[in-house]
């Protein structure tokens, strides 16, 4: 697949990035958040990332994180699930960025992948990656998950770098993965706000409850998955419960906190024209309210 960021020309120029006010559902819009994407690429090799050497401690740490299997099955579903969505797009601006988004989640598994094999991490077999429903629906699977995931994994991070939990060298190695979800859940959201505004008319009710239904679909999954906790099962809420394993004295409160203040550090490098993920930071400030003693 083709990463290249040349400059755009030719028939490209419609691609020029927008100046002035963008309305949402607009061509400027899409060449906005499209761009955004495309434009911030960067094209390191999972290959030739130099893993530190960890003392024996901090590798035992690593190791017993309960997150390996997990999260290298879900960055091999992102893969597909976005992929498949990319083959049904059209409008080449926003194919090209739509593929680039699943090369990415390739490379985070590829990632993962020669982290676990340089520390001796073993994961449990993998499963067969296949699209659940239409591509459509997978593509918004994955990124309405990643906006719940990315929103926590901004805070326990940077928990993890304050507290030393993560050796330095190691935290700079994972966090071109980190940035790349922040801006995958950037791309996701305007991308649903584009989307509803250029559809015909009579398909946005059913679109409203798709949305509604993948929701609720990814509500139950962690709910599910979190009965497993404790079975020895590893679970989708890695991002929640991994707060226990790595900040040891940080307590719901301050993760929220946390969260909240990296997610908003992490959306402001993007320009002001696009829209930010809503629902998790607003939940995350409800739950911050209730929890104020
Ligand atoms: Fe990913
Ligand atoms: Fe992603």
């Amino acid at each position: 697949m083709s990463t290249s960021l040349e400059p755009l020309s030719g028939s490209d120029a419609q691609d020029a990035w927008p100046d002035g006010p963008v309305r949402r559902g607009s061509d400027a819009h899409k060449v906005l958040f499209c761009r955004t994407l495309l434009d911030t690429f960067d094209p390191y090799k999972p290959a030739v990332i130099d893993w530190p050497a960890l003392d024996s401690e901090a590798r035992d740490r690593l190791v017993a994180l309960p997150i390996w299997d997990i999260a290298v099955q879900t960055e091999g579903r992102a893969r597909l699930n976005v992929a498949s969505y990319a083959a049904m797009v059209s409008d080449p601006l926003l194919k090209k960025a739509i593929e680039l988004n699943a090369f990415e989640e390739g490379r985070h598994k590829h990632v993962l992948s020669n982290l676990v094999a340089a520390y001796g991490i073993k994961l449990a077999p993998e499963p067969e990656y296949k699209v659940q429903g239409d591509p459509e629906w997978a593509f918004m699977v994955t990124g309405y998950s990643e906006c719940i995931d990315s929103f926590f994994a901004f805070g326990l991070f940077e928990s993890a770098k304050r507290s030393g939990f993560f050796p330095e060298a190691l935290v700079d190695t994972f966090e071109p993965v980190i940035h790349e979800e922040g801006r995958h859940i950037l791309f996701f959201v305007n991308w649903a706000a584009w989307h509803r505004r250029t559809m015909p008319l009579w398909r946005r009710p059913f679109f409203e409850l798709k949305v509604l239904a993948v929701w609720l679909f990814l509500i139950w999954e962690r709910i599910g998955i979190a009965r497993d906790v404790g079975s020895g099962v590893q679970d989708n809420n890695f991002t929640v419960t991994g707060a226990k394993q790595i900040g040891a004295d940080i307590n719901v409160a301050q993760l929220i906190e946390l969260c909240l203040s990296e997610n908003s550090r992490r959306m402001s490098r993007y320009d002001g024209r696009l829209l930010r993920p809503r629902a998790v930071p607003a939940l995350a400030r409800l739950a911050r309210r209730l929890l104020r003693p």
